[in-house]
């Protein structure tokens, strides 16, 4: 199972590096769990961990160059980083990233062998439409993208559930998870307002292949939880 923390505009660099020494004991001790952090742009360093793997929560497509405020390839492979979060809907939404560049960024980061975890999700005026009018929407989505890259993680994030404390039902979250399988057989992680509470349901469904944390994460602790959840279903099975 993997078990993946956005630290998203959160935590300064020192304390990026406790929450790492304290989250490295649950990893450590975890059997079954593939934890994945993506700290803040500016906390990104050479952690000194085997069990956990740090990904950049954006990067622009290209080496180095005249990029104003972004990250390229360069600067990731200062801190040997493999691992990028893409198409997030704070960067659809709030940063106004088009379909066309998610799928340049996710072209290039294929290109050069990075493990992708590539976000959907519907608004909460498309879920409240119908399930046809969401299936169209998140189909969309992955327009320009390999669905079958062999590092693709996809991760199910419905935008309405992000910070919000709302989830889908656990009925919702199944049904469209056996949808999302049939565009894509990659791992595929739900994500939105997922808390210590409801991890460990969330994680016995069906087709559920791991979780995407936002808030919840930042305390190591209670992720440090879901990654013993992780281990505890494991043994259940
Ligand atoms: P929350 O867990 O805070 O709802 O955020 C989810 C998320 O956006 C993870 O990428």
């Amino acid at each position: 199972m993997i078990i993946a923390a956005n630290l998203k505009t959160n935590l300064t660099r020192s304390a990026t590096r406790s929450y790492m020494q304290e989250l490295e004991k649950f990893a450590d001790a975890s059997s079954s769990a593939d934890v994945l952090v993506f700290p803040a742009m500016t906390s990104l360093d050479s952690f000194q961990t085997k069990s956990i793997t740090i990904g950049a929560q954006n990067a622009y497509p290209t080496q180095n160059g005249a990029f104003t405020g972004e990250t390229g390839l360069e600067q990731l492979d200062e801190f040997g980083i493999k691992t990028i979060l893409i198409g997030h809907s704070e960067r659809r939404h709030i940063l106004g990233e088009s379909q066309e560049l998610l799928a340049q960024k996710f072209h290039y980061f294929k290109e050069k062998g990075f493990k992708i975890v590539f976000c959907v999700g519907e608004p909460k005026e498309i879920r409240e439409a119908s399930k046809q009018e969401m299936l169209t929407y998140i189909k969309k989505q992955y327009e320009g993208i390999d669905s079958e890259y062999e590092n693709l993680i996809v991760a199910y994030e419905p935008v309405w559930a992000i910070g919000t404390g709302l989830t889908p039902t656990l009925e919702d979250i199944e049904d469209m998870h056996a949808e999302l399988k049939k565009i894509s057989s990659a791992p595929l992680l739900y994500g939105g307002s997922v808390k210590v509470n409801n991890a460990k349901d969330v994680l016995s469904v069906k087709n559920v292949d791991g979780i995407l944390v936002g808030s919840a994460a930042l305390n190591a602790g209670d992720f440090g939880r879901m990654i013993e959840y992780a281990d505890e279903l494991n043994k259940i099975k």
